[in-house]
Formats: C-alpha cells, sequence, structure tokens
C-alpha cells in the first residue's frame, strides 16, 4: 500500500490546494493531509481550525484523512509509514524553496521521495497569504477558496475586528 503525505500550513486552504490533494489522492493508495502545527509562524487560523477545514473540504475523498504534525516533516512520514511527499508547483518563485525542501528531507531519509504535481494555470497565482491580503482588506476571494473558507475567513475577520476595537477601547477608552 502506498502512503503519501501531503504538507503544508494550509492557512487557510485555497483552491490550488484542493486541487493538488484530489490529483495525489488518485496517485497513491492513501493520502494524509498534514498541517503543520508552528507556533513560530503565527497562523491566522489555529492547527485546530485548519485541520477542521480541511476535513470538510476533503469529507467525500474517502482515501485522504487530514492530520497536524510538529517536528520534522520526515519524522511524521515514516511515523504514517508513508513513501512519498507530495508537493504543489506553482511558478518559477517556487523553485528554490522547493528544491531547498526536497533535498534536505532526501538528505534526511533517502527512502523517502518529493513528487511535485503542477498546480492548474488558474491557480498558479494563488497562495495562502495572498488570500489573507484579499480577505483582511474586505475583497472577494470566492474565486481562490472554497465557500466555505470564504466563511471562515468572514469570521475571523469579525473575531479579529473585535479583538481590535476591544484593544482600542481599553487603551483610550478610560
Ligand atoms: O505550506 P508551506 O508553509 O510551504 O509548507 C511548508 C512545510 C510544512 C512543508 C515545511 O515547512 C515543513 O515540512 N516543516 C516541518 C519542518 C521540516 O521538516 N522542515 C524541512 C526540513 S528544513
Amino acid at each position: 500500500m502506498r502512503i503519501g503525505v501531503y504538507p503544508g500550513s494550509f492557512d487557510p486552504a485555497t483552491y490550488g490546494h484542493l486541487d493538488i490533494i484530489i490529483r495525489s489522492a488518485k496517485l497513491v493508495d492513501h493520502l494524509i493531509v498534514g498541517v503543520l502545527n508552528n507556533v513560530q509562524k503565527s497562523p491566522l487560523f489555529t492547527t485546530e481550525e485548519r485541520v477542521k477545514i480541511l476535513q470538510e473540504l476533503t469529507y467525500d475523498l474517502d482515501n485522504v484523512e487530514v492530520q497536524s504534525f510538529k517536528g520534522l516533516l520526515v519524522d511524521f512520514v515514516k511515523m504514517q509509514n508513508a513513501s512519498v511527499i507530495i508537493r504543489g508547483f506553482r511558478a518559477i518563485s517556487d523553485y528554490e524553496y522547493e528544491i531547498q525542501l526536497a533535498q534536505t528531507n532526501y538528505s534526511l531519509d533517502s527512502n523517502i521521495e518529493t513528487m511535485f504535481l503542477v498546480t492548474k494555470n488558474e491557480y498558479s497565482f494563488l497562495s495562502s497569504s495572498i488570500v489573507k491580503e484579499v480577505a483582511r482588506y474586505g475583497g472577494n476571494t470566492s474565486k481562490m477558496v472554497p465557500p466555505l473558507v470564504v466563511r471562515y475567513l468572514n469570521e475571523k475577520n469579525i473575531e479579529l475586528n473585535l479583538e481590535e476595537n476591544i484593544k482600542i477601547n481599553t487603551l483610550g477608552g478610560e
């Protein structure tokens, strides 16, 4: 049985990520979407939220499961008895970073291969950071992320605005 891991921050998952999940799930028997639990990155969505979003997006894909992981990716891959890491490749700007990741992972464990799937043309500009930036300023993200992510982004915006208002009121309200 070939098990693959598709790792990432997924903060939040986009149509580009979903496309890679659907396509790579056809290439392996079992696909584990690995959500990086990294406190240093201070993500917009908590690890639990990112996992939940991906679980909701992939509920109809029988051979896909979503898990969070901490530490080295190769350790997580080994723990899952997986043999292949899957990454999406959007444009030449991804090259340096992706090669560095793949080569580091290969040097850490040469039994684990990295496989790249080229992103669909229409998603080649798309990234979670771009989505967050557009959402933050009230732009329309419906072509970038599935409807449920649009909803999560709106909720997060409301939450952040409330926190901001509370801060302003506490600091300047006496
Ligand atoms: O979606 P991203 O942020 O590009 O994903 C990056 C990810 C999660 C694949 C990468 O940061 C990762 O694997 N982190 C875990 C630590 C690790 O093993 N790093 C690679 C060796 S330096």
